[in-house]
């Protein structure tokens, strides 16, 4: 018998296999509006919704986009909001070939009982409001934890990570959206990469282990991790070529091969190290479809150019595209910086 109803399981698959596209990956801007006015904040503009506004409009309208980017993951506020002159952003993005995503974690919490760890808040009522966003005009869905390795990772943490993650995607699958699963194993620490391997091997076991009990549909889902590297206050670096090896050795260990797609974070990367990296990722073919899901490495320099001046408008979607194309191009193995 039927372990989970297979309502939407053709459009998921059809949907994650769209965003799963070659060429083309996700471009994040699900910041939270705290986290929204640290952008803002860094060219000087207020944190309010008419700047949080003129800038998502930016970024949603820019010509073209849609040639390197497949999925664009909004805050509830974009997913509802319209640009200046009335036209829904989620329908300035399917136009422009994008599939619209929702971020639907209610964020971070201390984690009592662990060492000073977090988990994600958000299960609660949370099928009624992917249902809702369904509605809305989204089709994926993004849920970000964290897990510390200086902090630990404690067992207890691994566990809630996994297990939040896994009820989340269940939810999201059984209301139509493609669930990104995103445990994101934090860049800071002194420690070196194979102690990041060490980590990230554990986490996407229990995340797997966990999925596979909540009957999620691995052909419907994606994934997003960090990029396997030495930790940010590690003396010894790691080049692109090491980074690839050490992450694809992860991801082959224990991501299996029905799962469309892989879209990584940047997590502080600059813009061309995130680049550089997934280009290495690309010079031989993965069972997966190995691409971005970017935020401050596809913004860091709209923002600088853009300065929240409208004369600079046009050159700031130049500058999106730039770095849309390049990231399109290592999603192809074929960029050189
Ligand atoms: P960064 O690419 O800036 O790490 O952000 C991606 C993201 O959405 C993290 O959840």
């Amino acid at each position: 018998f039927a372990v989970r109803a297979a309502g939407y399981d053709e459009e998921l698959i059809k949907t994650a296999r769209t965003i799963a596209s070659p060429g083309r990956g996700i471009l994040a801007i699900d910041e939270s509006n705290a986290t929204c006015g640290k952008r803002l904040a860094s060219i000087g503009l207020e944190n309010n919704e008419v700047n949080r506004q003129a800038y998502r409009q930016l970024l949603c309208t820019t010509p073209g986009l849609g040639e390197y980017i497949s999925g664009a993951i909004m805050f509830e506020e974009t997913l509802y909001q319209s640009t200046s002159d009335g036209k829904k952003m989620v329908d300035c993005l399917v136009e422009g070939g994008i599939v619209p995503g929702i971020k639907v974690d209610k964020g971070l919490v201390p984690l009592a009982g662990s060492n000073e760890e977090s988990w994600c808040q958000g299960l609660d009522g949370l099928a009624s409001r992917t249902a809702a966003y369904y509605k809305q005009g989204a089709r994926f869905a993004k849920w970000r934890t964290v897990v510390s390795i200086p902090n630990g990772p404690s067992d207890l943490a691994v566990t809630e990570a996994a297990w939040g993650l896994a009820r989340y995607a269940a939810i999201c699958q059984d209301t139509g959206l493609v669930p990104i699963v995103e445990p994101e194993v934090l860049l800071d620490g002194s420690h070196g990469i194979d102690r990041t391997l060490e980590v990230a091997e554990k986490v996407w076991s229990k995340v797997f282990y966990y999925l596979g009990e909540n009957n999620v549909l691995l052909e419907g889902i994606l994934l997003k991790p960090s990029m396997v590297t030495p930790g940010a206050e590690c003396p010894e670096r790691a080049t692109p070529e090491q980074v690839a090896e050490y992450t694809l050795k992860m991801l082959r260990r224990r991501v299996p091969p029905a799962v469309p797609g892989i879209m990584f974070l940047s997590g502080g990367q600059s813009e061309v190290e995130a680049t550089l990296n997934l280009n290495a990722m690309n010079q031989s073919p993965n069972p997966w479809h190995v691409s971005f899901s970017y935020a401050r490495a596809l913004q860091n320099s709209v923002l600088k150019t853009w300065k929240g001046q409208p004369e600079n408008l046009e050159a700031a979607k130049k500058a999106l595209l730039v770095r849309a194309k390049a990231n399109s191009l290592a999603q192809l193995g074929k960029y050189s910086a």
